[in-house]
């Protein structure tokens, strides 16, 4: 078996980081690299954040990258009501002995897809696409490069979460986004429609804890403190653990099922800025541009999570 070469573009984020952890995990997948951008919390925190996840995963080998710092044309809008103010408040976090690379993200994405054979880099962005979006417009011919985008961001039926009508990925930086749903690249989306599925329960959580090793305690209290703010929100059981959604779909696809479909972003209203206007119904001729996915098997999911993080 040939492991699938990924990037992963991340803004951690308790589930970033678990999205993070199943990646370097699973030998299926070889992470070619991880690139930070602003989001969840400010650039300082997430590039430090990435570092201290991979380092958790023992894997002080992994080039980590520092990204844009705001979104393309907007000031950049934080989640630290969700992740608390370091992006990955729960347990106590140690500082990182790791250090970043030199060269820029961007720079780094753009010279990864001219480097490896066209056609074998995946790029799987789990916060605002402000970096993809960035080499894409800095160097249009790495577009036809690459295998397949898997992102998490986006809903339909579930609608919005930082706004009634947007979701947060895709609201911090439309246009990014829309360059990003435009740029012909094959794309699958985890919108909350899915991610939504992926909600830790009492067992699920307590699977980890068991594990009585340092990733599946942090990821225990990870996940023990991003769900207070779902719980309340939605009265839900637990909380969604939206990024693994995309490194699942990479090892196990079959989890998923959805629906290949146009998406298109709201880039002009204020009021419903940074929506994913997707056309499940195909009520549209609008050219589909994406598989958009809409079921999740949790239980499956779950079982692959907890078997991955007990291997670190
Ligand atoms: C997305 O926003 C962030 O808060 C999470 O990390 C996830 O990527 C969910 O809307
Ligand atoms: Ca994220």
């Amino acid at each position: 078996m040939t492991a699938r070469k990924i990037i992963i573009d991340t803004d951690p984020g308790q589930d970033d980081a678990v999205a993070i952890l199943l990646a370097l995990a699973s030998p299926e997948l070889e992470v070619l690299g991880i690139t930070a951008v602003a989001g969840n919390v400010p650039l300082s925190l997430t590039q430090k954040n990435a570092l201290i996840v991979c380092e958790l995963a023992g894997r002080t080998d992994v080039a980590v990258y520092a990204g844009c710092d705001a979104p393309l044309t907007r000031k950049l809008v934080t989640a630290e009501h969700v992740h608390g103010k370091t992006g990955l408040d729960g347990p106590q976090l140690p500082t990182p002995k790791m250090e970043l690379q030199a060269a820029h993200a961007v720079e780094f994405i753009i010279e990864t897809l001219r480097r490896e054979d066209a056609g074998t880099v995946t790029l799987c962005p789990l916060g605002p696409l402000t970096n993809i979006a960035t080499a894409f417009q800095q160097a249009p011919d790495i577009v036809d490069r690459v295998q397949e985008i898997v992102l998490m961001g986006g809903a339909y039926f579930q609608v919005g979460n930082i706004t009634p009508a947007a979701e947060f990925n895709i609201y911090v930086d439309p246009e990014a986004a829309d360059i990003v749903f435009r740029s012909g690249a094959p794309i699958v989306v985890m919108p909350l429609d899915v991610t939504h599925k992926a909600l830790t329960t009492q067992p699920r959580v307590d699977a980890f804890r068991a594990m009585g090793t340092e990733p599946g305690r942090m990821v225990a209290e990870w996940t023990d403190f991003f769900e207070r703010f779902d719980k309340e929100k939605y009265g839900s059981e637990g909380a969604p653990l939206h990024d693994p959604c995309v490194i699942a779909y990479l090892i196990q696809p079959n989890l998923f099922s959805g629906r290949h479909i146009n998406v298109e972003v709201e880039t002009q209203s204020e009021l419903t800025l940074g929506m994913t206007v997707a056309d499940w119904w195909r009520v549209t001729d609008r050219v589909p541009n994406a598989l958009f996915m809409g079921h999740l098997d949790a239980d499956g999911f779950f079982a692959l999570l907890t078997d991955r993080i007990g291997r670190l």
